[in-house]
């Protein structure tokens, strides 16, 4: 019988985020060709009897090969970030091109180009950091992006060197609203942060477990008010990145009550760990420093709340890769104060498999969810959908296969990546993704990596609905009367 296809994944569970399906699967010039039972003749074949098979997971909250808010160097680099997401089921990610405010954005966005390109081993897309919002950014820099397929800005309320003013804040998503491109933002009350840090290392208060105490929850829920008052005012869509408290998620999901054009996005980080992991002896906690910092159970049940009702429509690693050293978490080496260490968690391996552990050997989360969690969300709100996220004829062969009955414990060696540690060190995990194909290419199986170096595609993205504006009767400005608008009353 002559080969139609190129590659067969027989007898799987099908699962996507409309539901599951026993099914064959072929794959044909690195698209899904066929879905239904009983299919033959390809070149090589699958057998996936007693296994899911998902789309390939979507990481698109990542740090990778860039320099971080402190001024230093991720551990991982375009390759060891991307082999670590392919052994942990992601076959896309969405990493930052971060400007700094000395850098041009055409010179950020060619270096990252160049650097992702030589070294990818998966599908990628870039977010753009923007730090220095002027004149010729606002015309010119960011309607050239986003024409070219880069459909997303991150913005920072805090750190000093990344962080906006609310009138800078209001420009970008202006623009971002005119050429319909989504907004994420980094919601922390800077000035609050800041100031219960200087008193806190004032009265000799250094040590890693000072860093949860001083991001409040009322830091993160005072900025998430503000983000969603300044993008009702020009009603432009923003997603908050990682959402970690209470209130934060209710003010998301009255917001989306009421209307608004408001994302929520939480990582492993909130839902598995808490700020006590940050009072470990010595520095150690400084392994779990990142920002907004882990809370405690009740926030761990808001978020897993957040996710069951949709307030929280994304789950992202945030992988924020440091090593446990001078080079990384450390600066200063013993004198380290928690105001100096590198923040950020790694997650990006560790994502899907926590996620299906605790959701859905669990019975906590249904397949489908884990699946629009894992990666189908993140198509839809970021312009991928149906190239990426998707088990249907025509979409790019990007595929996890899923062994539920495979039980492994985290453990830093087990990983890929450069960072040394993880966070979830000693974790019992149920489940894994034993085979892992990215636009038809068996790019891992059975713990192996088969895929070359800058085998990884970059991908122009296309408007998404989540960048359309909700709509909202926005005043132009030249005839804003201060008692005679909507937002006034
Ligand atoms: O602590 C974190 N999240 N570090 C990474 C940078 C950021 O704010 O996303
Ligand atoms: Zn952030
Ligand atoms: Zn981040």
């Amino acid at each position: 019988m002559a080969n139609t296809y190129d590659l067969l994944i027989r007898n799987g569970k099908l699962a996507t985020a409309e539901g599951t399906r026993d099914a064959d699967l072929a794959v044909r010039d690195g698209r899904i060709a066929a879905i239904a039972p009983g299919l033959c003749g390809a070149r090589r074949e699958i057998d996936a009897t007693g296994k899911l098979v998902v789309p390939g997971g979507i990481d698109s909250h990542t740090h990778i090969e860039q320099v971080s808010a402190f001024g230093i160097m991720c551990a991982d680099d375009f390759h060891s970030a991307t082999v670590s997401a392919a052994h942990g089921g992601t076959t896309t990610t969405i990493s930052f091109a971060a400007q700094h405010r000395d850098m041009l954005i055409p010179e950020v966005l060619a270096d990252y180009h160049r650097r992702a390109a030589e070294k990818a081993v998966i599908d990628y897309a870039f977010h753009l950091i923007v730090a220095n919002p002027t004149g010729d950014t606002l015309d010119e820099d960011l309607p050239r992006a986003i024409a070219h397929g880069l459909r997303s800005f991150k913005l920072y309320m805090t750190y000093e060197r990344l962080r906006l003013s609310d009138e800078q804040i209001l420009d970008v998503l202006s623009v971002a609203r005119a050429h319909g491109a989504l907004t994420m933002v980094h919601a922390e009350n800077h000035g609050m942060i800041g100031w219960l840090a200087g008193k806190m290392a004032g009265a000799g208060n250094v040590l890693p477990r000072y860093h949860a105490i001083c991001h409040t929850r009322g830091a993160e829920a005072e900025a998430i008010n503000r983000i969603i008052a300044l993008a009702e005012l020009v009603d432009a869509p923003v997603l908050v990145v990682h959402v970690s408290t209470v209130e934060g998620i209710d003010t998301i999901r009255k917001a989306r009550a009421r209307g608004l054009k408001v994302f929520g996005e939480t990582c492993p980080q909130y839902l598995f760990l808490t700020a006590k992991d940050l009072d470990r002896g010595g520095l150690d906690g400084a392994m779990f420093c990142c920002s907004p910092p882990p809370r405690d159970e009740a926030a761990q049940q808001a978020c897993w709340a957040g996710i069951s009702d949709g307030t929280l429509e994304m789950y992202s690693s945030d992988h924020a890769p440091y090593r446990f050293d001078a080079s990384g978490k450390l600066p200063k080496g013993e004198k380290t104060t928690f105001k100096d260490v590198a923040n950020g968690v790694p997650g990006l391996e560790l994502r899907l498999p926590l996620l299906f552990s605790e959701g859905v050997a669990t019975g906590r989360i249904s397949l489908e969810e884990f699946v629009k969690l894992s990666s189908t969300n993140h198509a839809r709100t970021y312009g991928l959908y149906p190239r990426k996220g998707e088990l249907a004829v025509g979409s790019d062969a990007d595929i996890a296969i899923w062994d539920p009955a495979v039980k492994r414990t985290a453990t830093a060696s087990m990983l890929h990546d450069a960072v040394g540690y993880t966070p979830y060190e000693g974790r019992s995990i149920s489940g894994w993704p034993v085979t892992v194909i990215s636009r038809g290419d068996v790019i891992v199986h059975e713990g192996e990596l088969h895929a070359e170096r800058g085998r990884g595609r970059y991908l122009a993205r296309e408007a998404a609905d989540s960048a359309r504006p909700a709509g909202l009767h926005v005043p132009e400005v030249s005839q804003l009367d201060a008692w005679d608008t909507p937002l006034s009353r």
